[in-house]
């Protein structure tokens, strides 16, 4: 185990390769908001990079129950002032999203981990924390037209589904429709390494 591993619980490898990149093409969509939740924070290493850049913005984790504890002693470890302590948020239950509304929603790797019907949940009570101007900043891998971006998606959709038969990479124009029906426009999608996207969605 090195020093990084020992220092996070539940320490995703994939975090520290992606969020320099990940900062770079977020950080034009924060610049003038004030608070932001997190969905699905696992570790917090995202939450922890990206608000020790922007400390006026309020970051606030979440996750569900079981990986609240060592996100909490994450945060407690290694997050600024402007980390708020994590809540849980199960997208599925209704009572759980924030009442107050937030100016950004933000999720990494979450949509393809929870089954379909936890994303249209989560699509569904998302404005539960949001308002009119609210952004929903979603990053991980996507199909479009029906079809893998790459090879390597195609094997890690295959490696979901053996892990979890609930898994799989979603295609986007689906997710996109629920946007919709949200209440949401699409604002824009990016194209991220290792055939990701860093997808923006606008409440009206
Ligand atoms: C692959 S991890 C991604 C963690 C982190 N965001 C990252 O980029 O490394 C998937 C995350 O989705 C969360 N998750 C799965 N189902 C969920 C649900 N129904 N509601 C909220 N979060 C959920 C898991 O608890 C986990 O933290």
């Amino acid at each position: 185990m090195n020093e990084l591993e020992q220092a996070w619980q539940n320490f995703a490898p994939s975090c520290e390769r992606n969020k320099a990149v990940i900062w770079q093409t977020i950080k034009p969509y924060l610049a003038d908001k004030q608070s932001l939740l997190e969905i699905g924070s696992l570790s917090g290493q995202h939450a922890c990079y990206f608000s020790g850049q922007l400390l006026r913005l309020s970051w606030q984790c979440s996750d569900i129950a079981p990986n609240l504890p060592p996100l909490t002693a994450n945060i407690k470890a290694h997050g600024s002032a402007n980390v708020l302590s994590p809540i849980e948020l199960d997208v599925a239950n209704t009572l759980h999203w924030p009442k107050t509304p937030f100016d950004v929603i933000y999720t990494a790797n979450t949509l393809h981990i929870m089954s379909w019907l936890h994303v249209i949940e989560c699509f569904a009570n998302m404005s539960v924390s949001a308002k009119s101007g609210t952004l929903f900043i979603a990053y991980g891998p996507f199909n479009f037209g029906g079809k893998y971006s790459s090879e390597s998606n195609a094997e890690f959709d295959i490696w979901l589904k053996e892990r979890d038969s609930q898994s799989a990479i979603r295609d986007f124009e689906s997710v996109d429709d629920l946007a919709k029906q949200a209440g949401m426009e699409l604002a824009a999608n990016i194209d991220m390494p290792a055939n990701n996207q860093l997808v923006v969605w606008q409440f009206n």
